[in-house]
């Protein structure tokens, strides 16, 4: 299916959308994050926007300005990103997760700063694992019956096709879109590597905005030959 940005190409659906990286509270005044810029999935959330879909963006702590036209909801931590989705994913008719979820949180923040004791002694660290968004949002009876489309991301750093095709089956998403990582991250252009369940296709190296409008225009064909 050859797909083309239009002005309506996604009217009609309701789109909620990851982006950024997540914060993970260590102490008060400390925390783990990652350098994921947010660009890309804001990209996306404008270019949806502009392709007639209702946009919802839960947005990591990024500095960005939201695109015109686009609900944000700013959250911090995985376990934030998570509450916000769970409680729109029902009203939503596509789920586009381009967050870089942290995988892991301190499995509990000090209510206190974390002080040095004197004693050159270093704390120790526990971690937990995050909840998975995209596979919980997957998994959900929504998307399951086939009312709400999920497509996941995947920054590797190697062996993109393997990993990305790999990632799709483990996540149960019809479509993963993959980039080599993490040269990408704050870049102001990439290149996308789009696997589903029959093959793969590159969108070949150009700005954030212009691989946004040819994704959009992609899923939207995917939804379009869905609904026939
Ligand atoms: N993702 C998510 N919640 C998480 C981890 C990942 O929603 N806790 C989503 C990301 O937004 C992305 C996809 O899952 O759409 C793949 O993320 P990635 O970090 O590449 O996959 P992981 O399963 O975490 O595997 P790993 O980092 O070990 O490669
Ligand atoms: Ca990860």
């Amino acid at each position: 299916v050859i797909a083309f940005f239009t002005p309506q190409c996604l009217a009609g659906h309701k789109l909620l959308i990851t982006a950024g990286p997540t914060f993970e509270a260590i102490d008060p005044v400390r925390g783990i994050t990652n350098h994921s810029s947010g660009k890309m999935g804001f990209a996306i959330a404008r270019a949806a926007r502009e392709a007639g879909a209702e946009v919802t963006l839960v947005a990591g702590p990024v500095h960005l300005p939201t695109p015109r036209g686009v609900h944000r909801i700013n959250v911090k931590s995985a376990q934030n990103m998570l509450e916000a989705v769970m409680q729109r994913a029902q009203a939503a008719t596509l789920f586009i997760a381009t967050a870089a979820v942290a995988d892991w949180r301190p499995a509990a923040a000090a209510e206190q700063k974390i002080k040095k004791d004197g004693s050159g002694q270093m704390p120790v660290l526990h971690f937990v694992e995050n909840p998975d968004i995209l596979a919980t949002v997957a998994q959900s009876q929504h998307a399951l019956v086939g009312d709400l489309f999920c497509v996941g991301f995947a920054a590797e750093s190697h062996d993109l096709l393997q990993h990305a095709t790999a990632k799709r089956a483990r996540k149960g998403v019809p479509l993963l879109v993959g980039n080599i990582g993490p040269a990408t991250f704050g870049q102001d252009d990439n290149a996308l590597l789009l696997v589903d369940a029959h093959g793969h296709r590159e969108l070949p190296r150009a700005s954030k905005r212009e691989l946004a409008q040819q994704l959009v225009a992609d899923i939207a064909a995917r939804l379009a030959q869905r609904s026939d």
